[in-house]
């Protein structure tokens, strides 16, 4: 009986970790798919209760995971799928990187993202289509990296976006000017074999009579 009991509570204990430790375990997904030569992810404990206490990471006080820091780090390897997991997440910061492969297109799983920073790294593939569901992304910054491909239209619906760096990237295609792009100059777009900016007409062209 008392063993019985003993077998209960073990394994409603490591139900409960394994449901607490879920972020943490995105996390070391994302840290065994990097080299860290600085030893940036050093602290990063899976067998922690959670991840609130690794360094670069930072949790509001529910414990759920909101930011990211490892900017500079000196980073290589792959981004994983399992970032998606972190619904919480609202800064991921992982610029002047070497960080290599394709954007999961996950990523947009991460509705509460405010700052998406991949800028300077070894990024390639297309912007995934589902980045157009961060409905409060404000900065979204993939700047010099080897990003091909079209620029997604789905990402004229957010809104919220205030800050926007495509520039020095093999992107092609038309640069989309309607919705939240319309207040974007050819900065943003700078250095990519895109198609020419658009440029809005003063008066209409007139009709063929
Ligand atoms: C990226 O890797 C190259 C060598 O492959 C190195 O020279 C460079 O400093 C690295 N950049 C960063 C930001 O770590
Ligand atoms: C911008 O135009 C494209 C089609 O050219 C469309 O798919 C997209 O939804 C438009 N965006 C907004 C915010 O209306």
């Amino acid at each position: 009986m008392a063993t019985a009991l003993l077998c209960l509570f073990l394994a409603l204990a490591t139900l409960s970790q394994a449901s607490a430790n879920a972020e943490g375990d995105a996390l070391n997904a994302l840290k065994t798919n990097l080299a860290d030569p600085n030893n940036a992810l050093q602290s990063w404990d899976p067998t922690l209760v959670n991840p609130c206490t690794w360094l670069h990471v930072t949790c509001n006080a529910r414990n759920r995971v909101v930011r990211i820091d490892l900017g500079d780090a000196s980073l290589s390897g792959r981004l994983v799928p399992q970032l998606g997991k972190l619904r919480h997440l609202q800064y991921l910061e992982l610029f002047n990187n070497n960080i290599s492969g394709a954007i999961p297109r996950e990523i947009g799983k991460l509705k509460e993202l405010v700052s998406l920073d991949l800028y300077r790294n070894r990024l390639s593939g297309s912007i995934p289509v589902k980045l157009g569901d961060l409905q409060r992304l404000r900065f979204l910054r993939l700047n010099n990296n080897y990003l091909s491909g079209h620029i997604p239209m789905s990402l004229t619906t957010i809104t919220t976006l205030q800050v926007l760096d495509l520039s020095n990237n093999k992107l092609t295609g038309p640069i989309p000017v309607n919705g939240s792009f319309s207040v974007f100059t050819p900065i943003s777009f700078a250095n990519n074999p895109l198609d020419p900016f658009p440029t809005v007409p003063l008066s209409p062209s007139p009709s063929p009579s």
